[in-house]
């Protein structure tokens, strides 16, 4: 069964191509992303109308290299997948309504996925065969969630960010110090070399088993650093790469200290990270240093497929086809731009 996953959720528009069979399970044959990073660069954050415009002008471009990547022609699709919500709504619209024209005119099934179940299940493009159950921490520039995910499907959301996602953190404050756009892959180049211990910024852990989180103090207190105006902060000098990695750490602490306490407080042995941010170096390797001490296996998706990707969506449209097979694929669905999981 050959699926073409589309995205267009954000600022990447992204268009893959997997295939299932039984010898071989599931396998990518194509995965384009056209980036958008250049334009929203110079404003600090995405731009929904720049986004807009600029899907439009990709979507068909990068179907068609999917598909010659991936050396089929468009009527040996089987299925089609595309992005639902949750998302910029305008830029949503642009992937789902091609998608609704191809599938309609070639008479294939539609799927419409959640954006956050591509992200859980992206792990499943590398490693088929992890068991369920398993944490999930999604780790991206709109969501900052921990889930108990039970099977394909089933996933229990144990917490999730009160206020900033921990990708909109790092892209805050990666414009704070005019490192520019997305915020994450910045701040880890400029912390090459800091000492991560320079400056102690806050980890708000709030009570001793919530697993919610809480980013906007951390960067407060960055903007007071660099303001300079609020003690413990004002009197020394720091380098960029020694406020980058200071911030980086705080911002990993959490996230790692929160993702092992859910998994022991569910008493489950596998963590899998995912989401722009699980692309992170020092995240994924202070993941995997402490599942070792702790005994709990840490797996992440290659960084390609933490970020937004269209294979992750074909990934998770397969999971989905099988389990809703006469049920969920419609032609009139909507996007929705707060949709839940
Ligand atoms: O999953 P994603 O590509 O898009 C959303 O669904 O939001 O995540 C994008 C977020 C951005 O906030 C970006 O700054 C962050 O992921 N990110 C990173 C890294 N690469 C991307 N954060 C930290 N370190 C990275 N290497
Ligand atoms: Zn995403």
């Amino acid at each position: 069964m050959l699926i073409l996953g589309i995205e267009t959720s954000c600022d990447e528009t992204a268009a893959a191509v997997v295939e299932v069979s039984r010898e071989h399970g599931i396998k990518i044959k194509s995965n384009i992303i056209a980036s958008q990073h250049e334009i929203h660069n110079r404003y600090g954050g995405v731009v929904p109308e720049l986004a807009c415009r600029r899907h439009i002008e990709n979507i068909s471009p990068v179907i068609k290299e999917a598909l010659n990547k991936a050396g089929i022609n468009i009527n040996d699709i089987d299925l089609f997948a595309v992005t639902r919500g949750p998302g910029l709504i305008v830029a949503l619209l642009v992937g789902l309504s091609t998608a609704k024209a191809i599938a309609y005119v070639l008479k294939k099934p539609l799927i419409g996925i959640n954006h956050l179940e591509g992200h859980i299940l992206s792990i499943f493009l590398e490693k088929p065969d992890i068991s369920f159950p398993f944490i999930s921490l999604l780790v991206s520039g709109g969501h900052t969630e921990l889930y108990l995910v039970e099977g394909f499907g089933k996933y229990k959301a144990l917490g999730r960010s009160r206020d900033d996602a921990a990708g909109e953190a790092f892209d805050k404050a990666s414009k704070m110090l005019k490192l520019g756009y997305p915020g994450g892959p910045a701040i880890e180049k400029a912390a090459i070399g800091g000492n991560p211990l320079s400056i102690n910024f806050p980890r708000a852990y709030m009570d001793k088993d919530s697993l919610d989180f809480s980013f906007s103090g951390v960067k407060t207190a960055l903007k007071n650093y660099i303001d300079g105006f609020i003690p413990p902060y004002s009197t020394s000098v720091m380098s960029l790469p020694d406020i980058s990695a200071s911030f980086q750490q705080a911002v990993v602490d959490v996230l790692i200290n929160k993702a092992f306490l859910a998994a022991k407080m569910y008493n489950v042995k596998t963590i899998v990270i995912a989401g722009g941010v699980a692309s992170n170096k020092l995240l994924r390797d202070s993941m995997q240093k402490r599942g070792i001490e702790e005994g709990i296996t840490v797996y992440y998706p290659s960084p390609v497929l933490c970020t937004d990707n269209a294979a992750m969506i074909a990934c998770a449209g397969h999971h989905r086809f099988i389990k809703d097979k006469n049920g969920d694929v419609f032609y009139n669905m909507d996007a929705e731009a707060q949709m839940k999981l």
